[in-house]
């Protein structure tokens, strides 16, 4: 029998550590995205972190647009990329990063916080252009659009994207006036999974309709950055337009079992402030325990965390220790435990799967207030009495 008998037994610094929840930082959020920490530390020396969040969040995996560029292009292609409502530019960085020879024709964006990031990290000297007003006369081979998705979003009013509606999610058909002006060779639209819904399914149907006319053979498909080598559970619709004449199919690369854990995605120290306060941590625990797994005959043990105001699990020989999180079931709480990513946004315990098991949510445009990890700290000796 080990030393349990209801005594907590006693502890060496070494042993003792908390688990506690912090929000991402805008660089992890970055990494989650696919993109480097270099091209990172370039868009943080010109932009706020409130800025380099909504960035990550509306920007494309670049791990999911490398998959699907190594199947389209062929490698010796010389490419000119015209990059419509580019944000930080996921495509041609995943161009860069398969070592295509491409330019960048153009690049079209309204958002001018964007356009500084994207600048600094392609070392162009692009200005804020509103698609409604372009009309230039360039010869392109690939148009990637991620256009607007808020109106087809599940998270947003789904006020829709039809045709001369004036939503943002409208402005996909922008793409097409484009799109039939310039001819290229190859387009590629990306936008949330929930453009193929029943609400939203007629504007999806006649984007390929649109696209078929103008003499493009379609292929789509929804991809989730997690089966491309990212621990972030990201559905979006990919669908890729090939110009009848080139004579060309498409296949999408089959899903790869994920490597990598939300945990190696994270930096060791992160500031103090990333850590959620004690009325944030209410908000979403189950109750004001976190539950350890003893090896000793006492099995399940609970520990008080308010020591020090912050949350608090007492780990003294390696155990297993978990925090109850919210959840809208009739358990009331799932549990997690280090590494895994946890919704901290409001209403986070009606969302579906609001803890995932190493491996993060959908990283959205408020970034790390809707996004948080489990980790565990050396507790702080100093709050003990
Ligand atoms: C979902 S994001 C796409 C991000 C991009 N694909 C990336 O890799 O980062 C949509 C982008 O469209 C931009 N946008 C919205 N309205 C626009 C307009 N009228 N003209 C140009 N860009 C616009 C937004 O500022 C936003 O950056």
């Amino acid at each position: 029998m080990g030393q349990g008998g209801g005594h907590i037994p006693m502890f060496t610094e070494e042993k003792m550590n908390n688990l506690r929840i912090r929000k991402l930082t805008p660089k992890e959020c970055w990494r989650l995205m696919g993109f480097d920490d270099e091209d990172f530390e370039k868009a943080s020396e010109v932009n706020s972190n409130t800025q380099l969040y909504k960035q990550a969040g509306n920007s494309i995996v670049v791990n999911v647009l490398y998959r699907i560029l190594e199947n389209l292009i062929d490698k010796e292609e010389h490419i000119r990329i015209l990059e419509l409502f580019g944000g930080i530019g996921a495509c041609s960085k995943a161009l860069e990063r398969l070592g295509i020879d491409y330019e960048i024709a153009d690049y079209v964006e309204i958002d001018k916080y964007a356009v500084k990031s994207f600048n600094a990290m392609h070392d162009t000297k692009f200005k804020p252009q509103d698609i409604c007003e372009w009309d230039k006369d360039i010869e392109v081979d690939l148009i990637m659009h991620g256009s607007p998705c808020q109106d087809f979003s599940l998270a947003g009013k789904q006020a829709g994207g039809d045709e001369g509606s004036g939503t943002r999610s409208s402005l996909m058909y922008e793409t097409i006036r484009i799109v039939e002006k310039l001819k290229p060779k190859y387009v590629i639209w990306e936008n949330v999974k929930n453009v193929i819904s029943k609400k939203h399914k007629h504007n999806f149907d006649n984007y390929l309709e649109r696209m078929e006319e103008l003499g493009y053979t379609n292929y789509y498909q929804v991809l989730n950055a997690k089966d491309y080598g990212i621990p972030q559970n990201r559905e979006r619709v990919f669908t890729i337009s090939i110009k009848n004449d080139l004579e060309k199919g498409f296949i999408f690369t089959p899903k790869q079992e994920l490597q990598l854990k939300l945990k190696d995605m994270l930096d060791d120290n992160v500031d103090e402030k990333y850590y959620l306060d004690h009325k944030w941590l209410n908000d979403i625990r189950y109750n004001n325990n976190t539950v350890c797994e003893t090896r000793y005959d006492e099995g399940i043990r609970t520990f008080k965390n308010n020591i020090c105001g912050s949350l608090r699990t007492i780990d003294a020989c390696g155990n297993k220790c978990v925090i109850q999180i919210k959840n809208a079931t009739k358990q009331g709480y799932l549990e997690a435990t280090e590494g895994d990513g946890i919704d901290i946004s409001s209403r986070m315990q009606y969302h579906r799967g609001n803890v995932q098991k190493d491996s993060i949510q959908t990283i959205t445009t408020s970034g790390g207030n809707d996004r948080g990890v489990v980790v565990k700290n050396k507790i702080d000796l100093s709050c003990l009495d």
